[in-house]
């Protein structure tokens, strides 16, 4: 996920001019709307601008400010064509040769880039036998290269037909824009499975990532359809689909205020990350596996030789990232009989844990910089195990000094309280499971196949969980006045019910606890007393050796105490029903994969509820996003 902004004008005289030189120009508008789209990445940043029959550019790694002090001593001239990039590293670490812009066509053409191009191997294979030279390791130059490739050949110096003829080839997600040397006052945009607005003005117009990047100097906007082109000019702007044929935008007026823009319109940043999981999930499935079903994980640099001798599996991590190891744990014994132990990082380090060669460690860390879990890999590395860390954040400490990474692409995550990167780190999780399963050979490939078809239809999935949550809204305003809730669930839904019970610890400051539910009769029953609020996570009543009767007979034992039971059950199970004074229902998808559904009305639970308190849900008290003390 990165930001991104395309400007051309006409005008040089304006009221709310910048302040970069003193003359209105291209670059003010770009670092502004820059400055607004950090949100969505800030580990490097660029821009590029037209400028006397040329393509000047600036890149520097790490945040804006680099870049802002790059651009001040070395200065890029005033002109009115321009586009600017803030990124979250995919492909390539977070270096200044990897920031975008790259060039192509002998430094005429600047490219961006937002997303993943999958088939980039082997399009840099074709560009390379053709004399092409690459200075970075990024999907991106390859894809600036082909549109360069197709501007001196098939599209004959037309910068709008080689970004459609490039586009015609390029596999996966994306967003680009392109300004060319030769065509001052035009910048031309791809669509695919990214977002990107077009912004209206008068004698301007503007690209955005979304229409914060532009929300200062217009609220009329554009929405692209999928696979569509857009070439801007100062008058003008036409949309085709990639082949050329003429397509609409839908056109909108942009209700929100600049403040809030960034926020996508929600009114914190946790409830837009929450809003941000179907993408989630799908960019972290995104280019895993082939057509015929088969996980491709390149990035796991672990000789199949050594991981085939594995015969332990340890997750380590923190926090919200530590019910996802639990997921993983249900997940990894059941499609690879390995052996799989979680643990919380910070207690493996200091018990003398028993770890060899054959020990494979998974740690999983949405920043990477978690001290606990930092250390806790850095032991296990010194008694010779293998290191594979989960990790949404590029670049980052603890995959650096992994043997490997497998990178979830939830984007930055901004609010403390952990929501989209938990989907994306269950989501990796199942993948690396899938693919030591196929390795090993422990399960049939048709199943694996199978899996990843009913992974695909998640996010669609979850969308169906978010457009439904009214009546949840209302009971968690109701309910603000709580002093405690209960959280049960088996199986897989057990690390959901300790993640439902840390959102509320963690944002609503309310006492809550999770726990198994064939734990309840052995002690936690006791707390049960009239009008007690318990939620219950139920299982799917279909498939062999289904818990759910069991967890039925969980909630009737709560409810003959006296509890208020509230119920997340899948579509179609009548029988909880007349146990629960509230149910929520979730599509119905296999029982290893439901924690991807099942644990989206908790989070929106805690978060409805924290705010009905009045909370600051994104930056809760005595939290930290990412905590690099031991
Ligand atoms: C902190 C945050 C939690 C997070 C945990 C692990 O405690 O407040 O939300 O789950 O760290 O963070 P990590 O970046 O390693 O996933």
């Amino acid at each position: 996920m990165c930001g991104i902004v395309g400007y051309v004008g006409s005008v040089r005289e304006r009221s709310d001019a910048g302040d970069l030189d003193g003359e209105y120009c291209a670059l003010d508008v770009v670092i502004e709307g820059l400055r607004r789209l950090e949100y969505r990445g800030y580990d490097s940043a660029g821009v590029a601008v037209v400028a006397d029959g040329t393509v000047q550019s600036r890149k520097k790694a790490g945040k804006l400010a680099n870049l802002i002090a790059e651009l001040e001593e070395h200065p890029l001239p005033s002109t009115l064509t321009g586009i600017g990039h803030t990124r979250w590293a995919t492909h390539g670490g977070p270096t200044d040769a990897n920031a975008h812009p790259h060039l192509a066509d002998e430094g005429r053409l600047a490219v961006i880039h937002n997303g993943i191009i999958e088939n980039y191997a082997e399009l840099k294979q074709e560009l390379l036998a053709k004399g092409v030279k690459f200075a970075s390791e990024t999907d991106t130059e390859v894809a600036a290269a082909l549109i360069g490739d197709l501007y001196r050949g098939a599209a004959d110096g037309d910068i709008t037909k080689a970004m459609q003829l490039a586009a015609q080839r390029l596999e996966g997600a994306f967003t680009l824009l392109a300004v060319h040397a030769e065509q001052p006052g035009v910048v031309v945009a791809a669509r695919r499975n990214s977002p990107l607005v077009v912004g209206l003005g008068d004698g301007e117009n503007f690209l955005g990532s979304d229409v914060s990047g532009f929300i200062d100097h217009t609220r009329r906007a554009v929405e692209l359809g999928q696979d569509q082109i857009v070439t801007i000019t100062p008058d003008s702007f036409a949309i085709t689909d990639f082949y050329g044929r003429p397509a609409q935008g839908k056109e909108f007026e942009v209700s929100w205020d600049a403040a809030s823009a960034e926020k996508g319109g929600f009114p914190s940043f946790m409830e837009k990350e929450i809003h941000d999981q179907p993408a989630a999930v799908h960019d972290t499935l995104l280019g895993r596996s082939d057509p015929r079903g088969r996980l491709i994980l390149d990035e796991l640099r672990i000789d199949p030789a050594e991981l085939k001798q594995v015969n332990k599996i340890i997750v380590l991590a923190c926090g919200t990232a530590a019910y996802a190891g639990m997921v993983a744990k249900y997940a990894i014994e059941n499609w690879c009989r390995i052996p799989t132990e979680v643990e919380l990082a910070h207690e493996f380090r200091y018990r003398d844990p028993i770890v060899d060669k054959n020990t494979l460690v998974v740690s999983i860390s949405q920043s990477g910089e978690t001290m606990d879990t930092l250390m806790a890999v850095r032991y296990a590395r010194e008694q010779g195990a293998k290191t594979v860390s989960i990790c949404n954040t590029n670049g980052s400490t603890i995959p650096r000094e992994s043997d490997a990474v497998l990178y979830t692409h939830a984007g930055p995550e901004i609010a403390v309280a952990s929501t989209k990167a938990f989907l994306a780190q269950i989501t990796a999780a199942y993948l690396l499971g899938l693919y030591l399963a196929q390795l090993r050979g422990n399960i049939f490939s048709g199943q694996i196949k199978d899996v990843l078809a009913d992974l695909n239809k998640i996010p669609e999935k979850i969308q169906t969980v978010l457009d439904t949550t009214g009546p949840l809204r209302e009971l968690a305003r109701s309910m603000k006045d709580e002093k405690s809730v209960l959280f049960l669930g088996r199986n897989v839904g057990y690390p959901v019910a300790l993640e439902g019970a840390l959102k509320l610890k963690e944002i609503a400051y309310l006492h809550a606890e999770g726990f198994a539910a064939g734990e309840l009769k052995h002690g936690p029953i006791a707390l049960i007393d009239a009008g007690q609020p318990v939620f219950v996570v139920v299982p799917s009543p279909r498939g062999r050796d289904s818990l759910h009767s069991k967890v039925v007979s969980n909630i009737q034992e709560v409810r003959a105490r006296g509890a208020r039971t509230l119920v997340i059950a899948e579509e179609g199970d009548e029988a909880v029903r007349e146990y629960a004074e509230h149910v929520v229902y979730v599509p119905e998808t296999p029982p290893l994969l439901m924690p991807l559904l099942t644990t989206v009305p908790l989070q929106i639970f805690a978060a409805e509820l924290a705010a009905a308190k009045g909370f600051d849900v994104d930056q809760p008290r005595n939290l930290a996003k990412s905590v690099t003390v031991e």
